[in-house]
């Protein structure tokens, strides 16, 4: 596998665009390849194996691309797939942090907020980092149910929105939290709202920085890192339209004219549908 090689991204949606958005900060000489499996999302409420089988198709259709090592840009689906997927495939994954680990040793209240979806609260990696970095604070966890539809309907900066993450995060406030975490991809698009919601001095966890660190470290071991000598591109894919996502990735900033080059593709079939 060459360093000149992009890297892929792949979410049930537009959520993977918070990580990506990081990933160019710290990576800006490398090409990618996002796919968003808008035709499948939402992954949370859907039971393990059918995100595995999603997770596993998406990741042949990246490496079809060529991509030279996948980030997991989504909570559920490394929550259900991250051992199958290091187990069958070659090359190296990285996959979302729930961040309560941070959460927890720098929270004085002793409380800690986790937002997340079904599947992530369900998954093996949160019940053990909870176990294990939680023990002592109390965690008021919440499944953001309605959450990812809203952000995929163009609709994060809504009264509907804020409404929902009212009925969330107030109770969260009421058990004095001074950390919420943020357990899914999506919710850095609701930080206008959540900003508004929350009391000064609650910090809002976002682990995507934290991933976009470790990718560089994963690339830079396994001697993978693009030497520079190719112009960087990201290559937007999507199993359904494309508009939503690029409407997003415009709000978010990944594209401007002073970024990479970008093309979008909808309507891709993935191998298992
Ligand atoms: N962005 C995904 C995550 O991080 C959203 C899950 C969903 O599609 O429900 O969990």
């Amino acid at each position: 596998m060459l360093g000149s090689n992009p890297i892929g991204i792949f979410d049930s949606g537009s959520g993977g665009l918070t990580v990506l958005y990081e990933l160019l900060k710290v990576l800006p000489r490398e090409s990618f390849v996002y796919f968003a499996d808008s035709a499948n999302c939402p992954y949370g409420p859907k039971p393990q194996s059918e995100v595995i089988e999603l997770s596993d198709c998406i990741t042949r259709f990246l490496l079809e691309q060529g991509c030279k090592l996948v980030v997991v840009a989504c909570n559920t689906a490394t929550a259900a797939a991250i051992e199958h997927l290091r187990s069958n495939f070659k090359i190296p994954f990285i996959g979302m942090e729930p961040a309560i680990k941070p959460a927890s040793l720098n929270s004085k209240t002793k409380s800690i907020g986790v937002l997340a979806t079904a599947g992530t609260f369900k998954g093996k990696l949160y019940i053990e980092t909870s176990k294990k970095y939680a023990s002592d604070v109390n965690v008021c966890y919440q499944v953001g149910e309605g959450l990812v539809e809203l952000v995929e309907a163009g609709k994060a900066d809504s009264p509907e929105a804020a409404e929902l993450l009212h009925r969330y995060v107030d109770p969260m406030v009421d058990c004095n939290i001074d950390h919420l975490v943020l357990g899914c991809t999506h919710y850095p698009f609701l930080m206008n709202s959540l900003s508004r919601i929350l009391p000064r001095g609650v910090e809002i966890v976002n682990p995507a920085p934290a991933v976009a660190r470790q990718t560089l470290r994963v690339l830079s071991e396994n001697n993978l890192l693009n030497d520079g000598s190719s112009l960087s591109k990201v290559s937007f894919y999507s199993s359904a339209s494309v508009e939503i996502l690029k409407f997003l990735a415009e709000k978010l900033g990944v594209i401007s004219n002073h970024g990479p080059a970008v093309n979008f593709t909808g309507g891709v079939k993935l191998c298992c549908r």
